[in-house]
């Protein structure tokens, strides 16, 4: 076997005016960049994204921001692991070429006063239970682009309804970069990665694929044709049984408007948000 390729950490920028220097210097010799949207804790999941964007592009560029404006008063901002070093060595295996770790005060002056609100898509979903939380991904992630100003911006697909919420609104405000979804990654057992199954302990852990084993059963019998209350219902009464709760939502939703589907036709994904201890975890599988 080939032994790994070894890069250099990226570049780190925290002056925004250098971060569009460097980046203004590589689209003069006509290369493309990738932006890669994080908040840090950098697990195995964002690392293939990054990787995704060396295949697509010549630059990645990864932003590091724990947005505090995307947490509720009662949600895990304080806790929210936070380690740049470590990060940026795990970067180094990626071949990003930039980190841009903004200040709280580049994002968020003390006079900031603009909120970026995308209607509908939000009203349900995670939308439904952390209320302002899309109108702080939606504010930070048009900043990011506007200071990123990459040609592609990825996003996993994980998180799916802040997925569609960033693609309506780049496109309702004509923010001329191109979003692409990328596939979740999961550990072997079907757990998907997230910066939070770090809070989860031995028992937890243990449990934690169940969520992934339920949408993946639930997706299947809807391919199969059946309807989704009952399968709903079962799904709810499995995730308690097995230790979750409580257990947020449980949905299938039409894939590109979030509409709640009853029968699945087209493009369809099945979608759910639950309690494991003190611990939330999201995911969803395509129909
Ligand atoms: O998915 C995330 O990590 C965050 O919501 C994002 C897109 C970086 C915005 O803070």
């Amino acid at each position: 076997m080939d032994p790994p390729i070894s890069h250099a950490r990226p570049t780190r920028f925290s002056d925004r005016a250098a971060l569009r220097a460097a980046v203004e210097a590589w689209r003069r010799q006509g290369e493309s960049v990738v932006l890669v949207p994080t908040m840090g804790a950098l697990h195995a999941g964002h690392l293939a994204l990054v990787a995704h964007a060396k295949a697509i592009g010549r630059r990645a560029v990864v932003s590091i921001f724990v947005n505090p404006t995307q947490f509720g008063p009662s949600e895990d901002f304080a806790r929210y692991p936070r380690d740049v070093a470590a990060d940026l060595d795990r970067l180094a295996e990626t071949g990003a070429d930039a980190a841009w770790t903004p200040e709280i005060d580049t994002m968020y002056p003390p006079d900031f006063s603009t909120r970026i609100e995308v209607a509908g898509l939000t009203e349900g979903l995670c939308g439904a239970v952390r209320p302002g939380h899309f109108a702080g991904v939606a504010t930070v992630v048009t900043k990011l682009l506007n200071q990123v100003r990459p040609d592609i911006a990825l996003f996993g697909e994980k998180d799916f309804q802040q997925l569609q919420v960033i693609r309506r609104a780049v496109r309702d405000l004509d923010l001329g970069v191109e979003i692409r979804g990328v596939p979740t990654i999961r550990e072997a057992d079907g757990l998907a990665l997230s910066s939070r199954n770090r809070y989860l302990d031995a028992a937890e852990r243990a449990v934690a694929p169940r969520l992934h084993a339920v949408l993946a059963r639930i997706a299947a019998a809807l391919r199969a044709g059946a309807a989704a209350g009952p399968l709903l219902a079962e799904g709810v009464a499995e995730l308690t049984a097995a230790g979750f709760g409580p257990v947020q939502y449980l949905e299938v939703r039409d894939a590109e408007t979030l509409a709640p589907l009853e029968r699945v036709e087209g493009p369809a994904r099945v979608l759910a948000a639950a309690y494991l201890g003190r611990t939330r975890l999201i995911d969803n599988v395509a129909v």
